[in-house]
């Protein structure tokens, strides 16, 4: 696990988006695992900026994004569909049909998690999988005690991670307790994970992540296991290392 601690979000943004440039300059095919948050809407907007301005291209690329939302369809606002077609997809060059997020609204969630698992493999797996980090140390919604060798499956959120994303609800509006997500063992297989944190509230989910045992309770720990991760992190998200 690399560990890169730069100044402010900004600049962890830049850090990251240069990561992907590079690797659409190797291979314009990439396959991406992206994510949602409002810790990569800064790298989004690096690479909206580098694609319009006709420095990389997203046409051959293909997406799968790690989570949904249960019971939200692709266009309700809340969905994360809606949210990587208006924060990113909607401003690229990204074929609409190569961009994949788990179907939050499947008939059948479980055979909906083993396509999920199929379609990724089928695209010759992951190149960059890109991540954030929960306060409780969850990656996608891979939950505390989640098992480090889970695939794409239906979890239960926990009250923290409601309640830290209750923010993006209004009051009546209803917020699922339910998602669809990739699990870690998923991840895992990522050929490089890159990692994004800024802000204090994520000091004590990186310490324990970097510094803390391997075990479920913080499940982005499973990543000091992985050959090629890179870990980024604004100076208020490090000062607990
Ligand atoms: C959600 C997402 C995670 C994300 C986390 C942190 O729970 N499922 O993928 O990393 O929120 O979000 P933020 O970046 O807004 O702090």
């Amino acid at each position: 696990m690399k560990v890169v601690i730069l100044e402010d979000a900004a600049a962890v943004a830049h850090y990251g988006a240069d990561i992907f440039r590079e690797q659409l300059g190797k291979k314009p095919a990439s396959v991406f695992g992206l994510a949602t948050g409002s810790t990569p809407l800064s790298l989004y907007r690096e690479l909206i900026r580098s694609n319009q301005q006709g420095d990389i291209s997203f046409a051959q690329v293909q997406s799968f994004n790690l989570d949904e939302y249960m019971d939200l369809a692709p266009d309700h606002p809340q969905s994360y569909r809606h949210f990587m077609n208006r924060e990113f997809f909607d401003h690229i060059d990204i074929d609409p049909a190569r961009t994949h997020v788990p179907p939050g609204n499947a008939p059948n969630p479980l055979t909906a998690c083993d396509e999920y698992e199929t379609a990724i493999a089928a695209a010759g797996g992951i190149d960059i999988q890109l991540l954030g980090i929960g306060r409780n140390g969850h990656i996608g919604f891979n939950e505390p005690t989640s098992c480090l060798s889970s695939r794409t499956r239906v979890k239960t959120l926990t009250r923290e991670t409601i309640e830290d994303n209750a923010r993006f609800f209004s009051a009546d509006e209803h917020q699922p307790q339910l998602s669809i997500t990739m699990g870690i063992g998923t991840i895992m297989e990522a050929k490089l994970v890159v990692l994004l944190a800024t802000g204090a509230s994520k000091a004590e989910a990186i310490r324990a992540m970097v510094e803390g045992p391997v075990a479920a309770w913080c499940p982005a720990s499973a990543l000091q296991m992985h050959p090629s991760t890179v870990v980024i992190v604004d100076e208020e998200a490090a000062s607990g290392l």
